[in-house]
């Protein structure tokens, strides 16, 4: 049996993101016209954002019932999109992942994108005004002053940056702290049992998926999370590794300042909990570009 394609890993692992996220996104972005997504994966935020939630449903539906002779169309022109007029830009470096979200957002193809692409490179000067870094996209990169540039170059003055990664605070003093060897001798005897998910590859073949603990380096402030994937037909084993690079939650305030960033929220989950720096398990952040309208009006009133 063969492995499933690297690049499809994250797309196999993936669990559907986490609660409440996709309305997170898709009603933060309900007033905005020009969305940008880095790294948009198989299109799961696209699709909220793009076709909302009961047009989602409705989509469903019309995929797994095809329309047949003579059946009604799927009604296009109650996609979300069509109502606001709105354009979405997706950029996914995975073509395997593109090529996902294409599918999935082809009743909207005439306002949505997805271009194969690096979101290093510059994304647009001022033409959207929102931007989304969902589900930890901000630590599959190093580069994160530079991401954060593009975001901002790329948004219009007073455009949102929404953006969500998880809360490495812990992980982070556990490592520096040293305890993390304690505690990986504690899990080596769990580590063969710690099964994290089934999933089934593009061909319907059955993995079992076990997370083994993740490898800390506070000095690097890098988390490598192992998986084994075990086929279940005949037990085929292959393993992959994936590399995050966190920021901790102070340093990402100073990143969006530099980056020309002012916060307007920043919460501990996707439904406005308050963010605690030992609790919560993510940063959830809107942050505005400055020089809109509402800057201006601000400074005035200052003078
Ligand atoms: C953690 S996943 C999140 C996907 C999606 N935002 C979601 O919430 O489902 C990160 C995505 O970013 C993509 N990615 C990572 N580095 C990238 C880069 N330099 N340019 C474009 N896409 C990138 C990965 O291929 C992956 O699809």
């Amino acid at each position: 049996m063969n492995a499933p394609a690297g690049s499809l890993l994250y797309s196999l692992l993936h669990l559907g993101g986490f609660a409440g996220d996709l309305r997170f996104y898709s009603s933060r972005c309900s007033g905005s016209s020009r969305i940008l997504e880095l790294g948009c994966g198989d299109g799961r935020v696209a699709a909220a954002v793009v076709l909302g939630e009961g047009s989602l449903t409705m989509l469903q539906q019309h995929q797994v019932e095809p329309e047949q002779d003579g059946a009604a169309t799927f009604p296009l022109e109650k996609l979300k999109c069509e109502m606001d007029a709105m354009r979405y830009l997706g950029v996914e470096m995975s073509e395997a992942l593109a090529e996902k979200a294409r599918s999935r957002l082809a009743p909207a193809e005439h306002c949505a994108h997805i271009v194969t692409a690096d979101f290093h490179e510059p994304l647009g000067e001022g033409d959207f005004d929102a931007a989304i870094l969902s589900a930890n996209t901000l630590f599959c990169t190093p580069k994160h002053e530079l991401v954060l540039q593009r975001c901002a170059e790329a948004l219009a003055p007073g455009g949102r940056l929404l953006l969500d990664v998880y809360n490495a605070e812990d992980w982070h003093k556990a490592a520096q702290e040293e305890v993390q060897e304690e505690a990986l001798a504690a899990d080596e005897a769990d580590d063969k049992d710690d099964l994290l998910v089934v999933v089934e590859d593009e061909s319907g073949a059955e993995w079992k998926v076990f997370e083994r603990e993740p490898d800390v380096d506070a000095a690097a402030q890098t988390i490598a999370c192992h998986y084994d994937f075990e086929a279940t037909a005949d037990g085929t084993r292959f393993s992959q590794t994936v590399q995050h690079h966190y920021v901790l939650p102070e340093q990402l305030v100073h990143l969006l300042d530099g980056a020309g960033f002012t916060i307007e929220a920043i919460d501990g989950g996707f439904d406005g909990q308050p963010f605690e720096p030992s609790e919560s398990e993510h940063l959830v952040v809107v942050a505005r570009k400055l020089g809109g309208e509402d800057d201006v009006e601000e400074s005035s009133e200052e003078a």
